[in-house]
């Protein structure tokens, strides 16, 4: 009954990136993709069959989507629950709009992975002022203050090191927040775990993330991390799949602490931008295996090649020049994404290099090199 075979339909909600490489996983493997995006040239439009044009909150474009689809999955988990109700009466959507509710707000997520006992930073939810100072006599300082819902790439977040600060931010953000402690962490990983909907669950190996500015930066593999801690953060994040009943990706960022400990930063129901070296560094990329997990069928093998580096490209790249694309051709080991987006704003993710290698460090090494001569 679950099992959705070629020839079938699957939708996406949400058209950037992810559902960009969701559509070239996808479509090779007999799938028609139907893509709900407001921007009919958003980066998954021109390698999907057809884009629904429309906000994700339009009861009529939510209707055509169910009306058309097999299965929906999705890239971006902020559709509001009244969209979220429209598709799941008619259409199998996967992950359910019940883990949707979880993983999109940072207070039902903490909450929950602490009820399963699962550790995070020490946190407190924020929704008045007078929460403040109670909040802060728990996490203490400095901290970081989020908002609850719709932060992305570190943004709506600011590290907060006195009272009055952390009251400012909190006016500025105007909405539900969550305080948290700063986590003094060796290293920052992701688990990608997939989940299918005949029950099978399998998670890729520790990625390594480093960040700049709140936003990825570097992913490689595998993570510098002991044998012992691999298996401790894969077990995590099975266990949290599990718990949650995932059918689709759901992604576990994690802290490594200097004590060797591990804690969940956040989860996220989807493919992740950690993952995009999975597509030359793994039998199955996160995207194909998101796709098998979501149409029931058998997850694939996922055991890297090789060691293996991604740098992201952000648009700062573009603020003086056309990046010069040739020279990172020349270097023979350089794979390169772009993600079709006409305007490159600084800070927005306009593509991604990804090099394998021997080692982490000639895989990374490789990749930043790649990016340099981007500029040259
Ligand atoms: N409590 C914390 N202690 C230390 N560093 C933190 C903490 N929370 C966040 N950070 C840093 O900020 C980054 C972004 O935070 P977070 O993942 O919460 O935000 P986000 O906006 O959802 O980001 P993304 O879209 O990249 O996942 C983290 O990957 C980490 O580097
Ligand atoms: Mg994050």
């Amino acid at each position: 009954m679950s099992l959705i075979l070629p020839g079938s339909s699957i939708g996406i909600l949400g058209g950037g990136q992810l559902a960009r490489m969701l559509s070239l996983a996808a479509t090779p493997m007999g799938y028609k993709v139907i893509v709900l995006d407001p921007d009919p040239n958003c980066p998954a439009a021109s390698v999907c069959d057809e884009v629904i044009a429309a906000k994700f909150d339009d009861v009529i474009a939510l209707e055509k989507l169910a009306s058309l689809c097999d299965v929906v999955t999705l890239e971006f988990e902020n559709v509001p629950a009244s969209g979220l109700a429209i598709l799941e009466a008619k259409v199998p959507l996967r992950p359910s709009a019940k883990v949707l509710e979880i993983a999109r707000n940072r207070i039902l997520e903490k909450q929950f992975l602490n009820d399963i006992g699962v550790e995070t930073a020490p946190w407190a939810a924020v929704r008045v002022m007078d929460d403040l100072e109670p909040a802060i006599g728990l996490v203490g300082l400095p901290a970081i203050l989020k908002i609850a819902t719709m932060g992305y790439d570190g943004k709506g977040q600011t590290k907060v090191t006195t009272l009055e600060e952390a009251q400012a931010a909190f006016s500025r953000f105007g909405m539900d927040c969550v305080l948290e402690g700063l986590v003094a962490f060796n290293l920052e990983i992701s688990v990608i775990v997939a989940r299918s909907s005949r029950g099978e669950v399998r998670a890729f190996v520790p990625f390594e993330n480093a960040h700049a500015n709140g936003i990825l930066d570097v992913t490689t593999i595998p993570a510098n991390i002991a044998e012992p801690l691999t298996r401790v953060a894969e077990k995590m994040a099975l266990e949290i799949a599990a718990k949650l009943e995932v059918i689709g990706l759901l992604t576990i960022e994690m802290f490594v602490t200097k004590d060797a400990s591990v804690l969940v930063n956040e989860l996220a129901p989807r493919p992740h931008n950690s993952g995009h070296l999975t597509i030359e560094a793994c039998p199955t990329s996160q995207f194909e295996q998101a796709i098998r997990a979501v149409c029931g069928l058998k997850l694939g093998n996922i055991t890297p090649h090789n060691s293996g580096a991604m740098v992201n490209l952000l648009g700062d790249l573009w603020q003086n020049a056309v990046p010069n694309w040739n020279a990172a051709f020349e270097l023979p080991n350089t794979h390169l994404h772009l993600y079709g987006k006409l305007e490159a704003r600084a800070g927005r993710k306009m593509g991604h290099i990804t090099v394998l290698g021997e080692s982490v460090q000639e895989a990374r090494d490789a990749a930043l090199k790649a990016r340099e001569a981007l500029n040259s």
